[in-house]
This record gives structure tokens, C-alpha cells and sequence, in this order.
């Protein structure tokens, strides 16, 4: 059996810690936003086995479970893989833990999931190309792979790469270097620890995923509904700007 080997994200998820996990479970765009529309692209699970891929503090594995999927959730961090396998257990779901890189998940067998869900890690992992061909690796034939990142047109660097300037509903983005930084230090939103961030362009993301052999089914933009836009001016702004990229790729 192999050794997980560090990097840059995983050494800097595993120093966030716990502190991931509240800003994860109180985050308004994530409860209200991003996770319901990523559940309902999902949709109908029972009976599929899903790889829940940087899976944090494990909210989607558990939400997936409850709708009788079989689950198994990776993490590159020890305290969000304890985490989950401990909330999983306390709500009485069998849902299988890994501490892994997703670059490499060993021990876990090609064409084995009919779905690979990645959301909100692809822009955070060191190996993206390790971690799509490992996606890829362990995707039954004609798999899906569903997939979420901070969309990299509007969201980045926010001193020298692409930054946010005013307030409330008029707030602009001002893109002043898309093609770089590449990486940085910053605590998450509402954060205290830095985490490594990492901004990789559309063409990095589309001729990775073209590059392992998988076919984009979809793309989407999501934006905020008119009863997600009543809830604070932030979520009403993204109906103007698109926070994230969700992709649907195949197999
Ligand atoms: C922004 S969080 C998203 C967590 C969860 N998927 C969600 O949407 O709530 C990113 C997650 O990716 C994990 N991660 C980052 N780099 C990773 C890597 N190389 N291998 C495995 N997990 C990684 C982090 O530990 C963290 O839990």
C-alpha cells in the first residue's frame, strides 16, 4: 500500500484544519447556492457509486448518502477526513474515508465509480493534471465526472490578478492579469489561516480534461434565482457575475 505524498495544497489543507469546517457549514453561497445547484445536477443517485473527491468536511458525501448512493470521500487533509467519517457515523451513514493526494488513490480500483464529483477543489489541488487523470483513472466507462471551480474569469488574485472594486450590487470585477499570479497565500473568505490559492485559466482547465480523454457533456455559469438573490446582496449579485464554472464531462 503506498504513502500519501505531500505538496503545497495538501500541506496547506492539513494546516487549515478545523477551521475549514465552519466556514464550509455557515458559508451563505455554499448552503444556498452552490451546493443545492450541484445536488440537483446530481439528481437521481440511488443505487450509483460516487467518488466524492476533496471532499472536506464531507456535506455533499453525506447529502448523497441519505439519497442511497454509495459513497467514498477523499481528502488530502487528516482532520477533514476524521471529520467526516465521524459526522457520517454519528448520522448513521456507511460512507467509505480515504486520506489521499488526489493525484494519486492508490488502493482504489480503475472504472470502479459511475461518477466522480469534484467540487470546489480542482483550482486548490498542487497536480491538476495528476488529479484528472486519476478521476479519469477510476471512472467506470462512459463515467461522469461533475465538476465545480471558482470561475477563473472573475475570481483570482485580488491585488494584482483580478479584483473586486466597490460595494453592494454595483461591485465591479476589474481583470488586471489573467494569466497571472498562478499562485498565492491568503486566509479563505471569512478565514484566519492562509491556504495556498491557485488560479488556473480556462484553456489549463479544457485541454486537461480533453487531455484525459474525457468529453465536456456541459458547461454552466450558474446564477443566483430571483428567491436565492432576495436572501443578501451578495447572492443577488451573482446574478450579475458568475461566482464559479460547473462542468459535466463523460468518460
Ligand atoms: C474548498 S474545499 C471544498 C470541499 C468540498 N468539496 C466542498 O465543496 O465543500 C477544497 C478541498 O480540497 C481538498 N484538497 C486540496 N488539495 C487536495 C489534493 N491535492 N488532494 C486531495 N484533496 C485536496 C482540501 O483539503 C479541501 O477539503
Amino acid at each position: 500500500m503506498g504513502e500519501m505524498k505531500h505538496d503545497n495544497s495538501t500541506r496547506a489543507w492539513n494546516e487549515l484544519g478545523e477551521e475549514w469546517f465552519e466556514l464550509a457549514q455557515t458559508g451563505e453561497s455554499r448552503i444556498h447556492f452552490i451546493m443545492p445547484y450541484m445536488l440537483a445536477k446530481l439528481g437521481n443517485v440511488a443505487g450509483a457509486k460516487i467518488l466524492d473527491l476533496g471532499c472536506g468536511e464531507g456535506g455533499y458525501s453525506r447529502a448523497l448518502a441519505e439519497k442511497d448512493a454509495d459513497v467514498t470521500a477523499v481528502d488530502c487533509s487528516e482532520p477533514a477526513i476524521l471529520y467526516a467519517a465521524g459526522q457520517a457515523e454519528k448520522q448513521g451513514l456507511s460512507i467509505q474515508h480515504y486520506i489521499r493526494n488526489s493525484n494519486d488513490l492508490f488502493g482504489i480500483e480503475d472504472g470502479s465509480f459511475d461518477i466522480v464529483l469534484c467540487s470546489m477543489m480542482l483550482m486548490d489541488c498542487e497536480d491538476f493534471e495528476g488529479t484528472v487523470r486519476e478521476a479519469a483513472r477510476v471512472l467506470k466507462p462512459r463515467g461522469r465526472l461533475y465538476a465545480s471551480v471558482l470561475h477563473p474569469c472573475f475570481d483570482g488574485n485580488h491585488d494584482t490578478g483580478i479584483g473586486r472594486q466597490g460595494n453592494g450590487i454595483d461591485r465591479q470585477v476589474v481583470v488586471m492579469n489573467y494569466f497571472e499570479p498562478k499562485t498565492w497565500e491568503a486566509p479563505l473568505w471569512r478565514g484566519k489561516t492562509p491556504v495556498v490559492w491557485r488560479h488556473r485559466t480556462m484553456e489549463d482547465y479544457v485541454k486537461t480534461f480533453v487531455g484525459a480523454g474525457l468529453t465536456i457533456v456541459d458547461l454552466d455559469e450558474p446564477r443566483a434565482t430571483d428567491k436565492q438573490a432576495k436572501m443578501s446582496v451578495q447572492l443577488a449579485w451573482l446574478q450579475k457575475i458568475p461566482l464559479y464554472l460547473f462542468w459535466e464531462l463523460r468518460k
